[in-house]
């Protein structure tokens, strides 16, 4: 392991147009969270930054700030507020929580921007790029919409379709139109500048991801796996600048109208807040950064592994052979995904928790949702989150293993010995205990540096086991009639349990460590340290203080609540944007070409290795179709058989998978992908016509 002097955590700065969601926090800021904390406890608070902000800038921004009728500098004002007292009160501990609004953000985003184009390093480029002729606006990113060309979702954004996860160029999109008008765009010429990531490839990113020159860490399989997806595809030149009127301006002459790439000024994000923290805390940000000695590392989600692992680095790599010398990142331990009950969570379906809900709903359990995320924390691969499992790990883990075992130990200090540790010596095998659960401490000092989290939190749980198998073994509410000393003995050694788990905590769940150490009066020497260089900590006659109960259970009606939001956000929530946008229109003689009629299906199977398709039969009334129908993820052959459905049968044949398909069955796609047939509300004659 290399000795770094100094570390530099950052977490992705979230877009400031929501409130973040437990996705959010499972994936980045939970763990970049405690990996701080631990490093502050076993490095000192002083080597270590921890920084994140809003990332106010982004196409994302200005469409949520037009919807909602105010300006994009309020719309950031107002989430930025909402998410930074969320983080709080949740109890992530960022040095700093900056905003990439701020005028020292600017400088240091147009700063870097003028170094490059200074040298020379950008290319520049023009091209036609789509135009919207009403709104007078170059499309550019998500202000572009159309079909997606791989899976025909007709909301996909110029830069990436979101049902299928296909990055896309706004020329990918089939119908392409314009995301604020809904106009078809045209075609006009721009210039842009482009960090020419194609000749770094070959300079040094290849040899810095792909053979690890000069990277101290290996990365995650994941993290690996996209890197060289991208990298054997070959880098393109990448543009870093926009036309568009939010954002950093471009500090060189007669660019109006024009600011850098969103993704080209976030991750300088990190560095901005660097600086405010520094200025704030009279310190110096440039060690943070430029300095060998310093460890840098990235906490995201997958989805921004690309930017994290070759944008950013990219950008720090061109300053540092400028002059500037920024270090290249350690590791960034991407986080996959979190899915919610079993679904992918989104946010425009309201299909996630929202933290600032949460903190409403459930205001003394910060440390319940930590656990719970904790202990499914997507590091290596997609995770799930769900109400039912929030509830169990909360009631039959926190409430009933940990919780319970440090309310008994200090109910029984109190009921036997007044609160006092007796002066009595203790068994070999106590001795043996405090040893192995000393010990733990180095193992989960291993995890954190490996980006283990999970298993740290495991590894803690383990030891609150131990502790309620050493009471259950040990019965000291038993052996207070006939062998006090033994059970003052058997007491102490569990207190000592408590104390090392109150250490151990700290950077897991601090709210519990926070709450421990006040009751059993843990010694303030420990208070800076993640370990305990002793096992034993609570001396003879050290006094514990009161007993207050560490967890409570999960009420049934909270969750039922929650779980009836969902539902209703199922039902009722699908924003507009989640719809298909509406079509353009036609008259009425094209209406009147297409010839729907109701049928009944009388055979439905499988076809063979083609895990969405359907073989229908359908009796249109004057004949029946063969059908082939991409349904099979939604219906089984066996209830569809029966069915009344509506058919267009006038389309022309089409061979699927060698079968021809004689027209096309018609469903209702909801905006969350679930299927519904049409049929007419009674039973209707076969071949009954539509219009
Ligand atoms: O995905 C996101 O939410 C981005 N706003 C993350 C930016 S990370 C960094 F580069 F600022
Ligand atoms: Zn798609």
């Amino acid at each position: 392991m290399a000795d770094y002097k100094r570390y530099t955590v950052t977490a992705a700065l979230p877009y400031t147009n929501g409130p973040v969601h437990i996705g959010q926090l499972a994936g980045a800021y939970l763990p970049a969270d405690i990996y701080a904390r631990y490093l502050r406890l076993r490095y000192g608070k002083e080597n270590v930054v921890f920084v994140c902000g809003s990332d106010e800038h982004g196409v994302p921004i200005t469409l949520k700030a037009r919807k909602e009728g105010i300006s994009p500098q309020q719309l950031v004002d107002k989430y930025h507020q909402i998410i930074k007292q969320s983080f709080e009160d949740f109890g992530i501990d960022f040095d700093i929580y900056h905003r990439t609004s701020a005028p020292l953000h600017h400088e240091t985003a147009a700063h870097f921007f003028k170094v490059m184009y200074d040298n020379n390093i950008f290319e520049l480029q023009e091209s036609e790029q789509y135009f919207d002729e009403v709104e007078q606006q170059f499309l550019a990113d998500r202000y572009i919409v159309g079909t997606c060309p791989h899976c025909h979702n007709e909301n996909a954004y110029g830069d990436q379709c979101e049902k299928c996860g296909t990055s896309l160029s706004p020329f990918d999109l089939i119908n392409p139109r314009s995301a604020i008008s809904g106009n078809t765009p045209v075609l006009k010429k721009t210039k842009h500048w482009y960090i020419p990531l194609d000749k770094m490839q070959k300079e040094w990113i290849n040899d810095w991801i792909l053979d690890g020159k000069g990277r101290a860490e290996t990365w995650k399989n994941h993290v690996m796996g996209q890197c060289k997806s991208w990298l054997e595809q070959g880098l393109q030149p990448r543009a870093v600048t926009r036309d568009l009127s939010w954002g950093v301006n471009l500090p060189i002459p007669h660019t109006e109208g024009k600011v850098l790439y969103v993704w080209f000024d976030a991750p300088i994000g990190y560095i901005s807040a660097t600086k405010a923290w520094a200025e704030e805390n009279n310190k110096d940000w440039r060690p943070f950064w430029q300095s060998n000695d310093t460890k840098l590392v990235h906490f995201i989600g997958k989805d921004n592994i690309v930017f994290h692992c070759i944008i950013f680095p990219a950008m720090l790599k061109a300053m540092a052979n400028l002059g500037e010398p920024y270090i290249l990142p350690t590791n960034i331990p991407a986080n996959q995904f979190m899915n919610m009950e079993g679904q992918k969570m989104s946010t425009s379906r309201n299909w996630t928790v929202w933290l600032n809900e949460y903190l409403v709903d459930f205001p003394q359990q910060q440390d319940s949702l930590r656990y719970a995320l904790l202990m499914n924390m997507p590091e290596n691969k997609d995770s799930d989150f769900s109400w039912r499992d929030f509830q169990f790990k909360n009631d039959s883990e926190l409430v009933a293993n940990l919780g319970n075992f440090v309310n008994r130990v200090m109910v029984l200090q109190h009921k036997y010995f007044e609160g006092i540790l007796q002066d009595v010596p203790y068994t070999e095998e106590q001795l043996q205990l405090l040893e192995n659960v000393k010990e733990t401490y180095w193992r989960l000092a291993e995890n954190y540096e490996n980006y283990n989290f999970k298993l740290a939190m495991q590894e803690v749980m383990a030891v609150s086991s131990w502790g309620n198998k050493f009471l259950a073994d040990n019965e000291p509410w038993k052996t207070i009639k006939t062998n006090p000393q033994a059970t003052a003995a058997v007491l102490n050694t569990a207190l000592q349990i408590v104390a090392h788990l109150a250490i151990m905590l700290k950077p897991l769940l601090p709210q519990t460590a926070t709450k421990m150490a006040a009751q059993i009066h843990l010694p303030e020497k420990y208070t800076p340290h993640f370990q305990a260089n002793e096992s034993i900590i609570l001396k003879a006659h050290h006094s514990i203080g009161e007993a207050v109960l560490l967890f409570q259970k999960i009420d049934e009606k909270e969750i039922e609540r929650q779980l009836e939001k969902l539902e209703k956000s199922k039902q009722t929530n699908a924003p507009i944007s989640a719809l298909a946008a509406a079509k353009p229109e036609v008259d009425y003689d094209t209406f009147a070409k297409i010839d729907m009629r109701v049928g009944t299906i009388v055979a439905a199977e499988k076809v063979a290795k083609a895990d969405k398709l359907l073989k229908l039969s359908i009796d249109v009334g004057f004949e029946k179709r063969t059908i082939v129908s991409g349904i099979a993820q939604h219906f089984s052959p066996e209830e569809l058989l029966n069915k009344q459905v509506v058919v267009l049968v006038n389309l022309a044949p089409r061979k699927l998978r060698g079968i021809v398909s004689e027209g096309m069955l018609l469903t209702a796609e909801n905006p969350d992908g679930s299927l519904q047939l049409i049929a007419p509300p009674q039973l209707a004659e076969n071949g009954a016509t539509i219009a």
